[in-house]
């Protein structure tokens, strides 16, 4: 039987468990998304809580995933594993082709947060939104789930996931900031 790698489970934190549960949330905020086009009849303020959840995870935290992978993942993988050049200019092409349905879903569940009346006759625009980004994503995930993130534990060194980590810890220890200066 093959030892455990030595040096990885046993860290309590893991970049590749953050990043993992990253995934998880973006795909929990997704479905959330085509759940709140099924709301009918739902008192406002469930509606109102779900919209501003969806809004703010969308527009506040995922790009903290995304700088995770194309500040911390990218630079250190395209130096140590240049044959996944191709995986990360695409996942680099994918986070800019998701830009133009995010900006619109923010602004819809923005637009329903403020006024959960407007739900249904934004009910249609927000189905297919909802849906389109469920699946890109859904496709964007998996790839990086089975192409690149293994490659970080199989080619990275211990210190450099450790500073990997300690970065990705650090960009939501400054949003914690900034949003508490902003209150
Ligand atoms: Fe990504
Ligand atoms: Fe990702």
């Amino acid at each position: 039987m093959s030892k455990p790698h030595p040096d990885r489970r046993e860290e309590p934190g893991d970049v590749v468990e953050l990043l993992l549960e990253c995934h998880e949330r973006i795909r929990r905020f997704a479905g959330l998304a085509q759940k709140l086009t099924r709301a009918k009849g739902s008192p406002d303020h469930e509606v109102r809580d779900v919209a501003s959840a969806v809004r703010r995870y969308f527009d506040e935290a995922l790009p903290l995933h995304v700088a995770d992978e194309e500040e911390s993942v990218l630079p250190r993988l395209t130096t140590r594993v240049p044959e996944l050049a191709p995986a990360l200019e695409r996942m680099v092409d994918e986070h800019r082709e998701h830009q133009h349905d995010l900006a619109s879903l923010v602004m819809l569940c923005g637009d329903i947060a403020d006024d959960p009346r407007v739900l249904d006759e934004k009910r249609g625009e927000l189905a297919e939104l909802a849906q389109r980004l469920g699946d890109d994503f859904e496709r964007h995930l998996a790839v990086e789930e089975r192409e690149i993130f293994p490659q970080i534990d199989a080619r990275l060194p211990l210190d450099e996931r450790k500073r990997m980590l300690a970065e990705l810890r650090a960009r939501r220890a400054d949003r914690d900031t900034t949003s508490a200066h902003a209150r």
